[in-house]
């Protein structure tokens, strides 16, 4: 039989739906054409795969050669089914066993020489394939996206003679280097231990990274709340992978560039004040997603939060409580998910020295009064953790590191064990705890119970506020370590980050 079909996948925003290669050889003048809306990269495939199959040292058929790419009306572009095209062609001839190629796909643009060069792109098809319950064979130069993917059953060649070999029962193909361990993910951009001093905000920083709660940061000018915003990804739990593809779905929707080296990282978008709400919450006549939706499974970072206009801030408030946002257009509606960490930074008031022992407070109370209520109760009420990063004095920084000087990478050790029992307990982080599952993970002993209502009580505090001063408490016990329960001094804590 001279019919062949070999399997692939192309590239749709983030699936890769698959692709049957159909090859078919028949008598008549020698040509081959590529049929099924193949891109002008595609048809070139016909020149690469003959020279590499010539190279390879096998025979390229001196009959007509029909290549058929279905489903037809998927787009397909790039050198990426080359291989899948060249195994058809060897297979339709009877120079390659078949019988691997049934539950096998292949990915690869093929060079003149035979060898196999990277496609762009092809996590999501490692992904489908493990989904399938096929193998998938890539180019070699993908091997770090591969090894991304965890322990999805990838092979790796060289070269379109390798691939061959193996087909024939002579030769193996290697899998990628035991996947990248899912912790141990190198932490990127800058380091904690560039912070000097700050233990108090450094800890503040450490509990929201681990129970993924909203933070805000008051203080003078140039203390580091930039700075220490800036180094949260670095501490953050990877993504898991569905988290990620839900990500990488959202950023292919805006048409933002999805780098593979960092599909696990958690987004961090930090729009300027001067965002409007669309951009912010996302819009337009075919809704896009606007930044808290890029911020999805990650954090959303507002700076100099009073700068932001008043109407912008209150349509967080919906999205922050539900995780969604709808956006409703004459035509059609279209919900975006939208469950970002907020952190935010502001001074105490407008010139920023409000509280600073070197340095006086031009502003009148009353501007002062004024630039606070810009942020309105409703949207603090629904902030975890507020702290004060304070001046720091000038000699702290020059100063040997010390003890808790931690960097990035032990930090971020401590937050995802604390992250994982919360996982393990609940399966959502604290700060997402449902008011049952507090209930349950928060039982505290009556002492404790009174002493807390009491506090709540004279801080005049609502309803909301209780339960978000008990998850961060679950937090601080997760990230002591051991099995504990809640206990008075996490509770302390907890209700010292919080502003009434
Ligand atoms: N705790 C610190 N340790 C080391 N360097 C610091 C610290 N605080 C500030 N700096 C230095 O000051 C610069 C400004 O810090 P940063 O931008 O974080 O200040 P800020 O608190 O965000 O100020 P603003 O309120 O004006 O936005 C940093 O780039 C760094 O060089
Ligand atoms: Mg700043």
């Amino acid at each position: 039989m001279s019919l062949a079909v070999t399997l692939s996948r192309a590239q749709e925003g983030v699936t890769a739906p698959q692709v049957v290669v159909e090859v078919h050889l028949s008598g008549g003048l020698p040509s081959t054409s590529i049929v099924g809306l193949p891109d002008s990269a595609v048809r070139e495939a016909r020149d690469r795969v003959r020279v590499a199959i010539q190279n390879t040292a096998f025979e390229y058929p001196n009959r007509r050669v029909t290549v058929n790419l279905a489903p037809a009306e998927l787009p397909k572009d790039g050198g990426r089914f080359d291989l899948a095209i060249a195994l058809g062609i060897l297979a339709a001839g009877s120079q390659v066993p078949r019988e691997r190629l049934d539950d096998c796909e292949f990915l690869g643009e093929l060079a003149l020489s035979g060898e196999l060069r990277a496609v762009p792109g092809i996590l999501p098809a490692l992904i489908r394939a493990r989904r399938a319950g096929r193998r998938i064979v890539v180019p070699r130069a993908n091997a770090a996206e591969a090894a991304l993917v965890g322990e999805a059953d990838v092979l790796l060649a060289d070269s379109l003679a390798e691939v061959c070999a193996w087909l024939g029962g002579h030769g193996s193909l290697s899998a990628p280097a035991s996947a990248t361990d899912f912790y141990d993910l190198p932490t990127c951009g800058p380091d904690m231990r560039d912070v000097r001093g700050q233990y108090q905000a450094r800890r503040v920083l450490e509990i929201a990274a681990a129970g993924r709660h909203h933070l805000l940061m008051i203080g003078p000018p140039g203390t580091g709340k930039t700075m220490l915003a800036e180094r949260l990804p670095g501490i953050l739990p990877p993504m898991t992978e569905s988290e990620a593809l839900e990500s990488c779905a959202i950023r292919s929707l805006s048409s933002e560039a999805i780098d593979p080296a960092c599909w696990r990282r958690r987004p961090f978008r930090a729009p300027h004040h001067t965002a409007s709400g669309v951009a912010l919450v996302g819009g337009g006549s075919t809704p896009r997603p606007g930044e808290i939706s890029l911020a999805h499974n990650g954090v959303l970072f507002l700076d100099e939060l009073p700068e932001f206009s008043r109407h912008v801030l209150e349509v967080l408030r919906e999205p922050l409580e539900s995780g969604q946002i709808v956006i409703s257009r004459a035509a059609r509606q279209s919900t975006f998910p939208a469950e970002f960490q907020l952190i935010a930074a502001m001074n105490p008031c407008p010139c920023g020295y409000a509280g600073d022992p070197t340095h006086d407070c031009r502003c009148t109370p009353d501007q002062v009064q004024r630039y606070r209520a810009r942020i309105s109760g409703p949207l603090l009420d629904r902030i975890d953790l507020c702290v004060d990063v304070p001046r720091v004095p000038i000699t702290h920084l020059t100063a040997p590191r010390g003890p808790h000087d931690d960097d990035s990478a032990t930090v971020r050790r401590r937050v995802i064990n604390a992250r994982e029992k919360a996982l393990l307990r609940a399966g959502q982080p604290n700060a997402e705890l449902s008011v049952v599952n507090l209930e349950r993970d928060c039982a505290l002993p009556q002492a404790e119970r009174e002493w807390l209502e009491a506090a709540v009580e004279k801080l005049g505090a609502s309803a909301r506020a209780y339960h978000r001063v008990l998850r961060v408490a679950r937090t601080i016990a997760d990230l002591e370590g051991g099995a504990g329960c809640v206990e008075q001094h996490h509770l302390a804590e907890a209700l010292h980050y919080r502003r009434f």
